[in-house]
């Protein structure tokens, strides 16, 4: 299926074919505005958001409440650096530790500097506490894994189109199969190993879902062979998958903690480490840090946006829209859906037809007919809303889901 885009889009869509670097592929549609579950293109069509900025738009776009606290603080203060204090960062290094519950917060600006932050944390570790020789700490990490793009992340990838033609890699990292206590349990037994890092649900694999029992066997192994459990919650943690944490589907509770994306509601980049003082006061001043890391204005932000999550119970309706989503798409019974998963309002689709481009082109049916998802990994499309989408609102979008299946 070809789109007829408008000159209007077309043109946006050439000035990034020339001037922008070619290193994503994305849907031909060009946003400018974005309220709720809901953005609109350039000539004025209203879409619902299926994918949410991957995970970081959870509490909806242009927050009311996050955009006061963007807009107010950044009139007064928006960054000092670390060179200096500023009123902000102890009262947000306050707020979130007690909402999860840590000893202490690392904070800095994307994901992937969430994750880069966390190995060091567990290297530093293993060598200071477990006792592992200079330069042997190993981290393992599960096949599928996706942790952002830089050399330490894609050196830990086993998807080619992450690593191929960006070696040399990163030593010191192991892989085990997802969802399989025997074979981590097999790499842990190593003495060298300080952390297991992990997603509790994998996102970019495809909403891949382990078996119920894997965290907690996870969380007992990694106690077990003395190694740090690091949960990368960056897409699955703040009410996505139905409770804040994805670790608290099975009562859970990771060494170090990650997390990202939704930390801002999607207004900038928010990352944040939290770790107990056994861990995270083995770094020393100077040792790690970033220019952005802990701005007054990224606290205020991340301050809003987890108050928001709470007041307006989104993991409550992320796990009820949940249910409702994926009982509405069973019900399709569409030959075209070869398996329906997820938790809470994070879903996917697989797509089975005999064009190995269905999925992209279904995609394009959706936004024909107002509803923006992308695919993931050729047949998977994720189906990823802001987390106060309504009961209506899901079965409309069942129906939009509906009609553009039919439409393959
Ligand atoms: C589980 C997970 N970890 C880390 C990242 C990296 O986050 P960022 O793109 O903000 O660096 C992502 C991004 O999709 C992710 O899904």
């Amino acid at each position: 299926m070809s789109l007829t885009l408008s000159e209007k889009s077309a043109a946006y869509l050439q000035l990034e074919e020339k001037f922008g670097a070619h290193n994503y592929h994305p849907l031909p549609v060009v946003l400018e505005k974005g309220e709720g579950v809901f953005l609109w293109d350039v000539d004025g069509k209203r879409y619902y958001d299926f994918l949410s900025g991957y995970s970081a738009v959870n509490q909806g776009h242009c927050h009311p409440k996050i955009i006061a606290a963007l807009v107010e603080q950044s009139k007064k203060l928006t960054l000092t650096s670390r060179a200096f204090h500023n009123n902000l960062l102890g009262g947000y290094e306050k707020f979130i530790t007690d909402y999860f519950g840590y000893d202490k917060v690392l904070p800095m600006n994307t994901g992937v500097e969430g994750g880069e932050t966390a190995i060091k944390l567990a290297r530093r570790w293993a060598y200071t506490k477990k006792g592992v020789a200079e330069n042997q700490a190993k981290i393992i990490f599960a096949d599928g894994n996706f942790w952002g793009r830089t050399l330490a992340a894609i050196s830990s990838s086993t998807d080619p189109s992450s690593y191929q033609g960006f070696g040399p890699f990163m030593p010191g990292f192991g892989l085990v199969p997802y969802n399989d206590l025997i074979a981590l349990e097999k790499a842990l037994q190593d003495k060298n190993v300080a952390a297991f890092m992990v997603e509790p649900i994998q996102g970019e694999a495809g909403v891949v879902i382990p078996d119920e029992g894997y965290l907690k066997g996870v969380r007992e192994l990694c106690t077990t062979y003395n190694v740090l459990f690091i949960a990368d919650e960056i897409q699955t943690g703040l009410a996505r998958t139905g409770k804040m944490l994805a670790c608290d589907h099975e009562n859970v509770r990771p060494d170090i903690l990650i997390l990202g994306k939704a930390l801002s509601g999607g207004v900038l980049p928010v990352s944040a480490v939290l770790a107990d003082d056994y861990i995270m006061m083995n770094i020393k001043p100077g040792e790690h840090g970033s220019t952005y890391g802990g701005n007054p204005l990224a606290c205020a932000v991340a301050v809003a946006a987890l108050t928001v999550l709470k007041e307006e119970k989104m993991a409550e309706n992320a796990e009820a829209m949940g249910q409702l989503l994926r009982s509405a798409l069973a019900k399709l019974q569409s030959p075209f859906i070869a398996s329906i998963r997820g938790k809470g309002l994070l879903n996917a689709i697989v797509i089975t037809h005999p064009n190995p481009d269905a999925a992209w082109e279904l995609c394009l049916a959706l936004q024909e007919n107002g509803l923006l998802a992308k695919p993931t990994h050729g047949d998977k499309i994720r189906f990823a809303p802001p987390l106060l989408i309504t009961q209506k609102q899901v079965l409309e979008c069942a129906g939009i889901i509906d009609r553009s299946l039919r439409s393959l």
